[in-house]
């Protein structure tokens, strides 16, 4: 096996580190200074660090959706492509970096709609992108802050899209855990669960190398022991989860993810289902389907802290209904008769073939319905 790796995201970690952006904004020497701020919600802008930023034109946007859909992406790119930032920064969750770092690919364009926008992803002819970007992610987590791929949700036209451009990593990532401590028990559950389901999927991807894999397990060591914290509102945990979600990030940004990630997206688009609810689902049945199929899988069930799948099943589930989540593709009121729809859709290019295992339809119809 061949091992290559490359991701050049600076990254600045630990309480705090949000407080460094205006010496990463210095440091850049923008001819213009001028700064998007997207954030999550108002509340971001009263963090005393947007005080330290007189020497910037700054233009602050909220954009609270969560999975952004083309027409979303499109409207905020109407919004402040006149106003042409040097840099975005994206302050919040996946939804929020994903569309901070969709605009840096679209800046400088002529779009004339949401259509011409989705003729522009599906050529991908993207060049240099017409800003930098900066992520500061405030659930843990997508680890979207290291990757250089976004999801761009499409329900109108029943597909889920994707932006992605090797020229676009951030120039920086500023993981700061104090910003994710305040998140909803639900949302710092599923987040955290979602950042497992990387580490895991990077873990055993196709496309896998030892470096994504020694990240990968420190990952799942991280998550896996500090989620009874979380519910105990520690602080401890909350910084737990945000280290890992960051090597989470780091181990898939270059391996990219498999089934679990490839089966929930239909879950995601037509049902709602968070998305780090609907991967998390599926991480125990897609274990026990690949388990043959991968190298050094002891190692991985210990840092899971688990002895087989059917014990990964009764963890995350415990943990999703502690959190107050449904644990069933029925309770998310998902009807049987969807489930040979949803398997069809379940297989995602690029996610579905970087399985270790070889999936169909067939396959994914009973994994839905085990977890139905
Ligand atoms: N690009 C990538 O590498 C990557 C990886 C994984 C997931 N994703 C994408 O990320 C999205 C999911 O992201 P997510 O799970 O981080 O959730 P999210 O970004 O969708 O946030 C969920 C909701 O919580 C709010 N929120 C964010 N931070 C908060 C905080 N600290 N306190 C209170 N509320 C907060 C948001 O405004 C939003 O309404 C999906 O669209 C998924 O496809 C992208
Ligand atoms: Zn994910």
């Amino acid at each position: 096996m061949m091992n290559r790796y490359y991701n050049p995201v600076r990254t600045i970690e630990g309480a705090g580190s949000v407080g460094r952006l205006p010496e990463l904004l210095e440091e850049l020497c923008l001819d213009s200074g001028k700064v998007l701020v997207l954030a999550w919600g108002e509340e971001v802008f009263s963090l005393p660090v947007f005080s330290r930023l007189s020497g910037f034109q700054v233009r602050k946007e909220v954009f609270n959706a969560s999975n952004p859909t083309v027409e979303q992406l499109f409207e905020m790119y109407r919004k402040t492509k006149d106003f042409a930032p040097e840099i975005v920064v994206a302050i919040g969750g996946g939804s929020i970096m994903d569309v901070g770092k969709s605009l840096c690919c679209l800046y400088g364009k002529e779009l004339s709609g949401a259509d011409a926008l989705r003729e522009l992803m599906e050529k991908k002819d993207y060049g240099v992108p017409g800003a930098w970007w900066i992520g500061v992610p405030t659930t843990a987590g997508t680890g979207s802050e290291t990757t250089c791929w976004a999801t761009i949700w499409d329900p109108e036209r029943d597909a889920k899209r994707s932006i992605e451009n090797h020229r676009n990593y951030a120039y920086a990532a500023l993981v700061d855990p104090e910003l994710a401590a305040g998140m909803p028990l639900k949302l710092a559950v599923s987040s955290a669960l979602d950042a497992a389901a990387h580490a895991v999927e990077s873990y055993w991807a196709r496309g896998t190398n030892c470096i994504s894999r020694a990240l990968a397990l420190q990952a799942v060591r991280t998550i896996m022991g500090n989620m009874d914290g979380l519910f105990e509102g520690k602080t401890e945990a909350h910084d737990a989860m945000a280290r890992g979600s960051m090597l989470a990030g780091m181990a898939f940004s270059n391996t990219k993810t498999t089934a679990c990630h490839s089966i929930s997206y239909p879950l995601t688009m037509h049902y709602r289902i968070p998305h780090g609810a609907a991967v998390s689902m599926l991480l125990a049945p897609v274990l026990q389907m690949n388990a043959p199929g991968v190298e050094g899988i002891e190692e991985l069930m210990g840092a899971l802290g688990v002895s087989g799948a059917p014990e990964l099943e009764k963890k995350v589930r415990g943990y999703l209904e502690r959190s107050g989540q449904p644990s069933t593709l029925k309770e998310w009121g998902v009807k049987k008769e969807e489930l040979p729809n949803l398997a069809r859709l379940g297989i995602t290019k690029g996610r579905a073939d970087n399985n270790p295992v070889d999936i169909t339809a067939a396959r994914i119809e009973k994994i839905l319905e085990e977890i139905w």
